[in-house]
């Protein structure tokens, strides 16, 4: 038997600017996973991809690419120049569905990767992003590249599409709250309702993006020098440029005005929105109370990452 593992990731700035050619940060959340077993099962079996969070059993030989566990499958397989294995893989995740967090992404690494290992293979970081990639653009329509970017690279990345990506080390830690609203995200749906409003009001949504852009720059420069401290603002204005595009919902906006006062250095929502997470920068002193003013909000969990 053989495992592989994937992070779940949050977007710290530039979500939707990103698939505009405006650059994005990612960091990964490694407390979070999808994981893939694999095991042999009896010769002329073929391949079962069992998800048990998901209850759901596919057999490759009756499958097609429209279903997202298969082609992953297909394409590493092909990828490989492997014929289907003999084999059993079974994904689990801790990774919150249509969260915010990337599930997809990490399931489609893990199993990857996973199946890779099975047959004696290993995938480079930029080979497993590449084929997610791929599945990502089945199943979301026109995804910028990011998410498969940091989970394959479980690095914090600095991402411009059709660019090389670009890893970079915080200058300190810095801390941030996840809250899930409870709320699902439906990244495709949301991706597609900011492309229609992209397309009716042209001028003010590449402002809106350039805006977000720039605040990206100085963001990675921020966190670069571990300047904690001029994170927040720039945070807090990325939310209000989001608001704009009309990605937020009323709860996520409770969210980050609880986070705020609470104590919180700034706040916004992370990854395509409408539902889904927001994230807050706290300090040691000040974590305890963000927590507990998120969760008096309507969290339903709130879990703590630190970069760097
Ligand atoms: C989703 O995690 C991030 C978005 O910018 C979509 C994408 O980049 O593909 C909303």
């Amino acid at each position: 038997m053989v495992s592989a593992s994937a992070p779940g990731k949050i977007i710290l700035f530039g979500e939707h600017a990103v698939v505009y050619g405006r650059p994005g940060i990612a960091v990964p959340v490694s407390q979070v996973r999808a994981t893939a077993r694999v095991e042999a099962t009896p010769p002329g079996s073929g391949l079962t991809l069992l998800a048990l969070d998901l209850e759901r059993s596919v057999h490759l030989r009756a499958a097609t690419m429209t279903d997202p566990l298969a082609a992953i499958a297909f394409l590493t397989l092909a990828h490989l120049e492997a014929d289907e294995p003999d084999a059993l893989l079974t994904v689990t995740s801790t990774i919150p569905i249509a969260g915010g967090l990337g599930s997809g992404a990490a399931v489609s690494t893990a199993v990857a990767r996973g199946l890779a290992a099975f047959l004696g293979c290993d995938l480079a970081p930029a080979e497993v992003s590449r084929l997610v990639y791929e599945v990502e653009k089945l199943h979301h329509g026109t995804p910028s590249g990011i998410d498969n970017t940091v989970v394959a690279y479980e690095q914090p990345v600095y991402f411009v599409r059709d660019r090389r990506m670009e890893t970079f080390t915080p200058g300190a830690p810095f801390r941030f709250l996840i809250a899930d609203s409870g709320l699902p995200s439906a990244t495709g749906a949301v991706v597609a309702a900011v492309r229609a409003a992209w397309q009716a009001e042209p001028a003010r949504y590449e402002r809106l993006f350039d805006q977000v852009g720039a605040l990206t720059d100085a963001a990675r420069q921020a966190l670069e020098a571990g300047d904690v401290r001029s994170l927040g603002p720039l945070m807090d204005r990325n939310q209000a440029l989001l608001e704009e595009m009309g990605v937020s919902a009323p709860l996520l906006d409770r969210l980050v005005a609880a986070a705020r006062e609470a104590g919180a250095l700034g706040a916004k929502l992370s990854g395509a929105g409408r539902g889904g997470n927001v994230i807050a920068l706290v300090e040691e002193a000040t974590a305890a109370a963000v927590e507990a003013g998120l969760a008096d909000a309507g969290a339903r969990r709130v879990i703590s990452t630190t970069v760097g």
